[in-house]
């Protein structure tokens, strides 16, 4: 245009050096979170086919991982349960001698101060129906769950866990959580809230790795998690956990949800953790599998995409590759 002097953004593009003094972003180890199954009475572990990559683990194989985990300078692992027995009232996910407190038992005698373990608390890994929280006919019981979660993260608060994550979504676990785990002096417990958690078809390949379906009640979560159409529920649902002591936030999944992570890290001054959930990693690993996406490249562009949103945390399956090339 007539009068313009001669911009060209290509001078802030032409050379590493110069691409690195402009660039706003980067990834370190420290943003990553690993999820991690651990499946009791296994002997050794066992991959999960739907994610290449990702193992159920043993009380051994755990550990060893945990190590790794540590060593990359990733501060943190979020652990899943899978019971050898499952009822209607989820009672493995706070039978203090289940697998979650012998888990975080473990790592802690092996790790101690060096990685920090996050529990994921719910119920659908631990009921035989499958759901969240019990159920009555094809109603989900909100209270009744509420109550079994602050349970659950007492146990785990006690068997040394420094993060207990509601991941249910019924309404006021967050603040019953807290008032529990202060109740026995476990007031320096971070609650890592789910609290912006979709009604997403993209964790159809974790179901596989956590070994849930639904044997009974309603065939979807649609009636606790949010609907992928709205967007104004997701700032009510972070008010709501904020006020009732949630310390992190996470909106999840990730990647289709990027719009909803920009804008809550634009509103509230609370750190933001996103989850890149199995299906969003599954993808990513099959098209890499067929030759059709370079996967290292594909990893680190979605990643570094989910910290410019605004999460400072990504729970990723794909940490310790990510952290092995960003470190
Ligand atoms: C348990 C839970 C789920 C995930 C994390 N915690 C499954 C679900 O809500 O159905 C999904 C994680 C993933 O897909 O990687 N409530």
């Amino acid at each position: 245009m007539k009068g313009f002097p001669n911009i060209r953004m290509r001078r802030l593009r032409n050379n590493p050096l110069i691409r690195g003094m402009v660039s706003e972003y980067a990834l370190s180890p420290s943003n990553f979170i690993l999820p991690l199954f651990v499946k009791e009475g296994l002997e050794k572990r066992r991959p999960v086919s739907s994610m290449p990559g990702v193992y159920q683990h043993s009380m051994d194989s755990l550990i060893e991982e945990c190590h790794l985990t540590a060593e990359l300078g990733i501060p943190a692992v979020i652990l899943f349960g899978i019971p050898k027995r499952k009822d209607a009232l989820g009672s493995e996910a706070y039978n203090p001698k289940g697998v979650i407190p012998k888990a975080v038992k473990a790592i802690k005698r092996e790790l101690g101060e060096r990685l920090l373990v996050a529990c994921d608390v719910c119920l659908c890994e631990y009921t035989d129906h499958g759901h969240c929280a019990p159920i009555k006919g094809n109603k989900i019981l909100n209270d009744e769950g509420v109550k079994l979660y602050a349970k659950a993260s007492l146990e785990y608060a006690k068997a040394g866990a420094d993060i207990v994550a509601p991941s249910d979504m019924m309404d006021g676990r967050v603040g019953e959580i807290r008032k529990t785990l202060d109740e026995h002096s476990f007031e320096d417990t971070i609650i890592l809230s789910y609290a912006v958690k979709y009604a997403s078809n993209f964790y159809g390949p974790f179901r596989d790795a956590a070994e849930t379906g639904f044997a009974a009640g309603p065939k979807d979560r649609k009636s606790h998690q949010m609907d992928p159409s709205n967007f104004s529920q997701a700032i009510r649902e972070v008010e709501l956990d904020i006020e009732e002591g949630a310390d992190i936030i996470m909106v999840k999944p990730a990647l289709p949800y990027l719009d909803v992570l920009h804008a809550l890290s634009k509103r509230y001054n609370v750190p933001l953790a996103a989850y890149q959930v199995s299906g969003e990693y599954a993808m990513l690993k099959a098209a890499a599998q067929n030759g059709w996406l370079d996967e290292q490249k594909c990893m680190l562009e979605a990643l570094l995409a989910i910290r410019r949103a605004g999460a400072t945390m990504i729970l990723t399956y794909f940490a310790k590759d990510a952290a092995e090339i960003v470190k």
